[in-house]
């Protein structure tokens, strides 16, 4: 295959799709060539001759090349640069941008979401979600460090002794998990809450408390997702939560339901409840925020509280971000590469099916479908 690296464009964004210890393997034992665009590495401080030494070649004329891996999704005008036929694989958006879907499938280009990967055992090695939910739940943790007037970490002075800070992580899945462990690792008590009740052993091995709040739901579905919660049943999370959060200096929140809007769990009544100096990281501002008071990508004080709804977090670590996801690409590539390394990929594979999202100048991907206002395929 010839795989196209692009430098991203959108703004803010610093990760790059793939990075040299992957292209070293794709170059070597995958026999692929890899063109990368000059500076496509600049932004996750990694230069144009580290490609150049695992084996790319680095040149502007990336987007005509076979298969293009992207981070960000690509804008029109990149999308016209892209040939026709050809492959393109990287976050997609397809379920809230009917225009980018609609734009790659009138291009006649085969697409690929990172997001569309079905999370089954199999695909893990391509599970870029959590790779990069994994940054953001870490990074969390350190913003919430970083936001508090206090240490995390209890401390045993000459002026006497410091009282350990009180963490709170609302949404134990990935990123829960590991602002969970970082927290934890930073010295703080930690203790979580989430409503699908299977998550309470994972919390208890982080070496946290799971919090009770007398709720009886048991939020999960057969997918292993949760879902969303009922009205009255939401109410009575937020009450509970309400009263609970007196008692934390900080607060993480990550929690999600696939496809909707982000569960509110913290409302300005329970902003008003923590103490002063207390600090919100509210991971999910994309979707509108668990924080009734969040303001997606800006921090601000409310009642003596620091709420912070950081977006892209990932790309604040560009260097690990970059790489997890690099791997999580080539594996998808792998999957996709025939014996001779030519560009096969089964359409029949579940994982490939399910991530396909334009073939053929079609919208194949059922949920992309909708998003474009197209009717369901039969
Ligand atoms: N801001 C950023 O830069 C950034 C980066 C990556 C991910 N995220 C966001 O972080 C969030 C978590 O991502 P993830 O990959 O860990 O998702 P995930 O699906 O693994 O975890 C979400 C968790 O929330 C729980 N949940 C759902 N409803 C709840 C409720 N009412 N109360 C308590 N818990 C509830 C679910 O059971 C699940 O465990 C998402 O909103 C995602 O978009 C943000």
């Amino acid at each position: 295959m010839e795989i196209g690296v692009p430098n991203e464009s959108a703004g803010g964004e610093r990760r790059v799709a793939l990075v040299p210890e992957v292209v070293r393997r794709l170059t070597g034992r995958g026999g692929h060539t890899v063109v990368v665009e000059p500076g496509g590495g600049q932004a996750a401080l990694i230069p144009d001759s580290a490609f150049e030494e695992a084996g790319a070649t680095v040149s502007p004329d990336v987007w005509e090349r076979e298969v293009v891996v992207k981070v960000a999704p690509p804008s029109a005008e990149e999308i016209g640069r892209l040939r026709q036929g050809g492959t393109i694989i990287g976050f997609l958006n397809p379920l809230t941008s009917p225009e980018t879907t609609r734009a790659l499938a009138q291009a006649g280009v085969t697409s690929f979401a990172m997001e569309a990967i079905p999370r089954i055992t199999r695909a893990q090695p391509m599970d870029a979600l959590s790779s990069q939910a994994t940054v953001a739940g870490y990074r969390a943790a350190l913003i919430a460090a970083q936001e508090l007037g206090r240490f995390m970490p209890m401390l045993t002075t000459a002026a006497g002794t410091v009282k350990p800070a009180q963490v709170l992580v609302l949404g134990a899945g990935v990123a829960g998990l590991q602002a969970i462990a970082t927290a934890r690792r930073l010295g703080a008590v930690v203790t979580a809450f989430d409503v699908r009740a299977a998550v309470r052993e994972q919390v208890e091995s982080l070496g946290a408390k799971f919090l009770d709040l007398g709720l009886d739901t048991d939020a999960e579905t057969a997918g292993g997702y949760a879902r969303q919660l009922t009205e009255e049943e939401q109410a009575q999370q937020q009450k509970a939560l309400n009263e609970a959060l007196s008692r934390f200096d900080a607060v993480i929140t990550t929690a999600q339901v696939p496809g909707r809007p982000a569960p509110r769990l913290v409302t300005a009544d329970g902003v008003r409840n923590m103490p002063h100096g207390g600090v919100i990281v509210d991971l999910a501002g994309e979707t509108g925020g668990n924080c009734e008071l969040s303001k997606p990508g800006e921090t601000i004080v409310s009642d003596g509280v620091t709420i912070a709804a950081p977006l892209n977090l990932p790309s604040s670590m560009p260097e690990h971000a970059s790489q997890l996801y690099a791997r999580n690409v080539m594996a998808l590539i792998e999957l996709m590469a025939g014996e001779d390394g030519a560009l096969a990929p089964d359409f029949e594979d579940e994982v490939i099916a399910g991530a396909c999202i334009t073939r053929d100048g079609q919208i194949v991907h059922e949920g992309a479908r909708a998003a474009a206002g197209e009717p369901a395929s039969t």
